[in-house]
């Protein structure tokens, strides 16, 4: 009854982690719970009043299927102000998310059999998109000691003549690594004179640590034109579920080709909501995103710190993102048995690294309070003494 598509399509591990803990909890059981990937802040005043107001004004006509005019200046002036990125808004689309921006262009862009660079480990839904559009992915395993970063020798053996796209994600989900601008130029080499596109998932760019942000298509021009740059708001904004992303590309008709599909399936985004991005974009909200930033940072200092006083337990400290990346083979190397041990046993919830494609690690958010981050480790601490294989 099912297409093959579908069939070639998990479920996301994470959702299904985050359900599992529900569960727990409407059972009665306190769950900490390290398996958000979402911040706990809420959304900027200003972004509310905009929605409130276009509400008022009755904005709720469909709109251009790509976006508003004014919200496309508004991503353009954006890329341009904080990127150094030109892009016209006709190279420009919205869409319900980075999540229906990335499927959409996946749909547009692969055929069956095309190969998909992915470094792992990766952000789970990658893997299954492609898969879903018929196109095999690719995984370069990165080491931990190389701070989990894609090296330009890897890259190199991993394509082959069917490679169309290599997956890129800095600030990384899970394991919050941020790639320099030189690291970023090294693989770039690798890449010319090829067709081979490159997807750059910028989801988590505001949010950084001691480092600096490069966004891939700023460091050189081939880059500029092979790149296509997936951003959105939910994570630096604090609008998950507001569902706004959008990407840009230097070809017009990537563009178009995204233009056309989206047309005739979900048409354009919510008109209040893109009016409520307008604030999100220019600048307004740039003190609370600030705030929130000093936030996380906090929150991973803490963390990292009281992962690596657990003998057993070990993490690199991420320099972006709001994930820590565990390793936790030397107590069990079978992260979804860790997982479900710790969250039956102890009430703590984290993701099994198995979904994001490298075992022996388990992920966890610190989108939570201090309260949270101190009780849930210190319980993952008694667990880690007392687990027996
Ligand atoms: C790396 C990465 N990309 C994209 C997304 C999707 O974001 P959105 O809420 O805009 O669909 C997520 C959300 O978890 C993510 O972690």
């Amino acid at each position: 009854m099912f297409s093959p598509r579908i069939d070639r399509m998990e479920e996301s591990l994470t959702i299904a982690m985050t359900q599992k803990a529900r569960e727990l909890k409407e059972a009665g059981r306190e769950v900490l719970s390290f398996s958000a990937g979402e911040p706990d802040f809420d959304t900027p005043r200003a972004v509310k009043e905009a929605a409130i107001a276009a509400i008022e004004a009755g904005f709720g006509k469909y709109t251009a299927v790509a976006g508003i005019p004014e919200l496309l200046e508004a991503i353009a002036g954006k890329l341009k102000r904080e990127n150094n990125l030109s892009y016209p808004t006709k190279n420009i689309v919205v869409s319900n998310g980075a999540k229906h921006s990335l499927f959409n262009l996946f749909a547009v862009l692969l055929s069956r059999g095309n190969e998909v660079v992915i470094p792992a480990p990766t952000w789970v839904s990658y893997p299954e998109m492609v898969r879903y559009h018929g196109g095999e992915p690719v995984f370069v395993q990165t080491k931990e000691s190389n701070g989990f970063k894609m090296t330009p020798e890897q890259l190199e053996a991993a394509i082959t003549p069917k490679t169309h796209i290599v997956m890129l994600n800095s600030p990384s989900n899970p394991t919050g690594a941020v790639y320099t601008r030189e690291e970023y130029a090294a693989l770039g080499k690798v890449l010319e004179g090829t067709d081979i596109l490159v997807f750059s998932d910028e989801m988590y760019e505001k949010l950084v640590y001691d480092v600096t942000f490069t966004a891939l298509a700023s460091v050189s021009e081939d880059l500029y034109h092979r790149t296509i740059t997936i951003n959105g708001l939910s994570k630096s904004v604090a609008m998950t579920g507001w569902r706004m992303g959008y990407f840009a590309t230097a070809d017009a008709t990537i563009a178009a080709a995204v233009n056309k599909l989206q047309s005739q399936m979900t048409s354009n985004v919510c008109s209040i909501v893109q009016k409520a991005s307008l604030p999100a974009l220019d600048g307004s909200v740039d003190e609370e995103v600030e705030q929130m930033r000093r936030i996380f940072q906090k929150r991973r200092d803490l963390a990292a710190h009281l992962i690596n006083q657990i003998e057993g337990l070990h993490v690199v400290k991420p320099d972006g993102a709001f994930y820590l990346y565990v390793n936790c083979q030397a107590v069990e190397p079978d992260s979804m048995k860790f997982a479900l041990s710790l969250l039956e046993q102890m009430g703590v919830a984290v993701v099994p690294g198995c979904g994001f494609e490298m075992e022996g690690y388990v992920r966890l958010s610190f989108a939570t309070s201090e309260d949270v981050i101190e009780r849930g480790i210190e319980k993952m601490a008694q667990f880690v003494k007392g687990y027996k294989k």
